[in-house]
């Protein structure tokens, strides 16, 4: 069969990820996926730089957006991140030359998605971002497919790895907030600018990709109400430890009926006490958790490793599969014309 092939942006904490995926599950991947999948090309910004695994099978190229533009490519999987910059600019060139597109950027799903995903219907081309939501829980297929049935109400989890570490690990060894960050970057969890972890946007952007996949809604991510980690000291999670709670970084978005004083769809992120009989309470390090609420399935609970190399990798690799599966979309819960041809939800608190 013919081998899907790809080529890979971005040769960082992912990238390399999935390199060391596709390597060690090569055989079994072929299996399922029906045909190989073999990187072709690859692309980041320093050739030099030690990665941990064997580039000289694959074609360099100095310039990213050349990725897009190769014969010998089916897929360009974009791992560099930021919501504009080369990462855009890939994914336009990409889509525009006809290729399948895979990306774990949920910064540049939160505000470019729809246009992105109306461009990949446009052109019949597959646009994939498993690994973007809670790492390597397959919570955006569980969502849009899986839950596809129900009315769903409520959905809300951890959906940062970093900040759910550092929260735990303040809580179990009592260790510093500056501390525990920098081992979460050495550990791989952090985005390149940690502002967006511990300010709570990243877990905004995820959380605006859930509400849209949840409610079949348009994608809003300028009407989530964001508050991060950043004021929370030891003093405030053992003071929530002594009367029974833990503190947690909890994204929520949830719909209130049409004709109460508050309808409309509410979006919010910021740090809650969470009793310690709820299942939120015992999710620690970089693990994350999605709760979604549905009128037929009652409530589903998705718990993984949410960042990490391996984690994102098997997310990533997954999208691959779906594709050389000949699985190529929709992206979101409908049609993005079908989507955008909702309603606006009336805008929540801020
Ligand atoms: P890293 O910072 O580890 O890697 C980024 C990669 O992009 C590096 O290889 C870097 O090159 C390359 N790069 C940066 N700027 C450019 C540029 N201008 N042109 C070409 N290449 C460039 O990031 P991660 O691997 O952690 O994250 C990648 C993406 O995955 C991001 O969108 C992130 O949000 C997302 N993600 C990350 C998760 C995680 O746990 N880390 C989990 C889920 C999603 P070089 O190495 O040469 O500097
Ligand atoms: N920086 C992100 C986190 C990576 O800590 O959750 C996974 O999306």
């Amino acid at each position: 069969a013919q081998p899907l092939r790809v080529a890979l942006a971005g040769l960082g904490t992912v990238g390399a990820g999935v390199i060391a995926l596709i390597d060690a599950n090569r055989d079994l991947i072929a299996r399922r996926a029906g045909r190989p999948i073999e990187i072709v090309a690859v692309s980041a910004r320093d050739r030099a730089r030690d990665r941990g695994v064997d580039l000289t099978r694959f074609a360099w190229l100095d310039d990213t957006r050349a990725l897009g533009q190769r014969d010998d490519v089916d897929v360009v999987v974009e791992l560099i991140g930021g919501a504009d910059g080369p990462a855009l600019t890939l994914a336009r060139e990409a889509l525009g030359q006809g290729k399948h597109f895979v990306t774990a950027n949920k910064a540049m799903i939160a505000h470019h998605g729809l246009a992105l995903a109306a461009e990949a219907e446009r052109l019949q081309r597959a646009f994939k971002y498993e690994a973007a939501v809670a790492g390597g829980i397959p919570v955006i297929k569980g969502l849009r497919e899986g839950a596809a049935a129900n009315a769903l109400t409520r959905v809300y989890g951890i959906l940062n790895g970093t900040c759910n570490y550092i929260l735990s690990t303040m809580e179990s060894e009592g260790a510093d907030f500056a501390a525990v960050l920098a081992e979460a970057q050495r550990l791989g969890y952090a985005e390149a600018d940690p502002g967006f972890d511990i300010d709570g946007v990243d877990a905004a952007h995820k959380l605006s990709i859930l509400a849209s996949l949840a409610f079949g809604s348009r994608l809003d991510f300028e009407a989530v109400a964001i508050t991060g980690i950043r004021q929370i000291i030891a003093a405030d999670i053992a003071q929530a430890q002594a009367l029974g709670y833990r503190v947690r970084l909890v994204g929520i978005a949830e719909t209130s009926p049409e004709g109460s004083s508050t309808a409309g769809l509410f979006q919010r992120v910021h740090p809650c006490l969470v009793p310690l009989h709820h299942p939120l309470a015992h999710v620690a390090g970089s693990l994350n958790a999605v709760v979604a609420e549905g009128n037929f399935v009652g409530r589903l609970l998705f718990e993984g490793r949410g960042a990490g190399a391996g984690p994102t990798a098997s997310a990533v690799v997954a999208d691959l599969i779906d594709i050389a599966r000949g699985e190529l979309g929709p992206a979101f819960a409908m049609p993005v014309a079908a989507l955008e041809a909702q309603p606006p939800a009336p805008a929540g608190e801020r």
